[in-house]
């Protein structure tokens, strides 16, 4: 198979013989490629590569492809060692640009996806665990409904679903607890984790994951923190690759459109921060409250019966006190906080005292960070 890139030859001080194309084009300074394997399948031979030496590697793709015309998301073919094996062209700078002798090549490796960006999960968390938020949990049992018996919803079936609202209501434990509930595979990818160091790394990891994912029959891909990466264009400028990002996100949202195996989470804080295209791709923005007086008295028993220590104060008094937090707040700020006091102050119940405590240091901390996001 013959390169579909111009060839344009050039000379080895670098400068190009004139003709009306040659001066069109200018000269890429850096190739990011992504290996695709081969144009056909067969068994013979495992389609994954593995570069063992990248500044080698780099010199013998530059001699290869010299002159070639380098354009975004078209193709290269080795020549040499395995003809045609092709590689995508994640990002060619500039674009529409001739490779020369100084021309930098990156090469982005399939396995770049590791197991700490992407995740399985898997927890003993169950609904009843997570108290309140039952619009979500509503939502849930329609996405467990519709894994039991797809056919029930023909070409209806729910895709897209976003969780939002303020931190520590429990967007992450609901998303961990259905994982629990399901037997299909749920993929947990951790937004800050696509922004790579490279201009493409983050787009191709999405892209990788959307492929991974959608060989299951039926599978969950979870967003977290998507914000991070879904940035409102107004801040895309600030952050060089999210743009990048963005696109190949809407891309594979898009391409799972027609197919009916893949089922997508978003959670974000706050909706209004997600890029225009990709909010309006979720079906149903779910919110998240901060949780009422009931469930702040069902979090606070659920925690205070696994404390290693007996209690000893009014859990209604408690309950007014935490007017307004969150349940991540309640258990982590409070509840530890005030057990913790009591373990240092040699006690053996947790009391008012430390619970006072507690709340004393919490408004300290709130107060230090207060205007951040204001
Ligand atoms: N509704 C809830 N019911 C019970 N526990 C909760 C609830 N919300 C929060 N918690 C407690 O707070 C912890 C943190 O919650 P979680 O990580 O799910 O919050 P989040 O909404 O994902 O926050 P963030 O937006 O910061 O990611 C949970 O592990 C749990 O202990
Ligand atoms: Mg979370």
């Amino acid at each position: 198979m013959k390169n579909n890139n111009k060839k344009i030859e050039i000379k080895n001080n670098s400068t190009i013989k004139s003709s009306k194309s040659i001066e069109k084009n200018p000269i890429c300074e850096s190739l990011t490629l992504k290996p695709v394997g081969y144009p056909f399948n067969f068994n013979l031979m495992e389609m994954d590569l593995e570069i063992t030496n990248e500044e080698l590697f780099e010199e013998y793709s530059r001699e290869q492809w010299l002159g070639l015309l380098v354009k975004k998301n078209s193709f290269l073919f080795d020549q040499k060692i395995v003809p045609d094996y092709g590689f995508k062209i994640m990002n060619a700078k500039p674009n529409n640009s001739i490779i020369n002798e100084n021309t930098k090549i990156k090469f982005i490796e399939n396995k770049d996806i590791n197991n700490s960006d992407l995740s399985q999960i898997k927890t003993n968390l169950t609904f009843s665990d997570v108290i309140g938020q039952q619009n979500a949990k509503n939502k849930m049992k329609i996405l467990i409904k519709f894994i039991e018996n797809p056919e029930k919803f023909g070409i209806w079936a729910p895709k897209n679903i976003l969780f939002y609202g303020l931190p520590g209501t429990g967007k992450t434990m609901l998303v961990k607890a259905l994982a629990n509930e399901l037997n299909i595979p749920l993929y947990l990818i951790k937004s800050t984790s696509l922004i790579g160091d490279h201009v493409g790394d983050g787009a191709s990891k999405i892209h990788d994951l959307f492929e991974k994912a959608s060989k299951n029959n039926l599978a969950i891909i979870f967003i977290d923190e998507i914000d991070a990466i879904a940035l409102h264009r107004s801040f895309q400028s600030l952050r060089g690759d999210v743009s990048e990002i963005v696109n190949s996100l809407i891309t594979e949202m898009d391409g799972i459109s027609d197919n009916n195996n893949l089922i997508i989470i978003g959670a974000t804080n706050n909706p209004t921060f997600l890029d225009s295209a990709i909010r309006s791709r979720f079906e149903e923005e779910i919110e998240f409250t901060l949780p009422n007086d009931k469930e702040r008295t069902d979090i606070i028993i659920k925690n205070i019966n696994t404390f290693p220590y007996k209690t000893d104060f009014n859990i209604n008094q408690l309950v007014n006190l935490t007017k307004n937090m969150s349940g991540r707040d309640i258990k982590e700020k409070i509840l530890k906080t005030s057990l913790h006091h009591a373990i240092s102050k040699d006690k053996d119940i947790v009391d008012m005292d430390d619970i006072h405590y507690a709340l004393k240091v919490s408004k300290l901390n709130k107060n230090e960070v207060k205007g951040m996001f204001e």
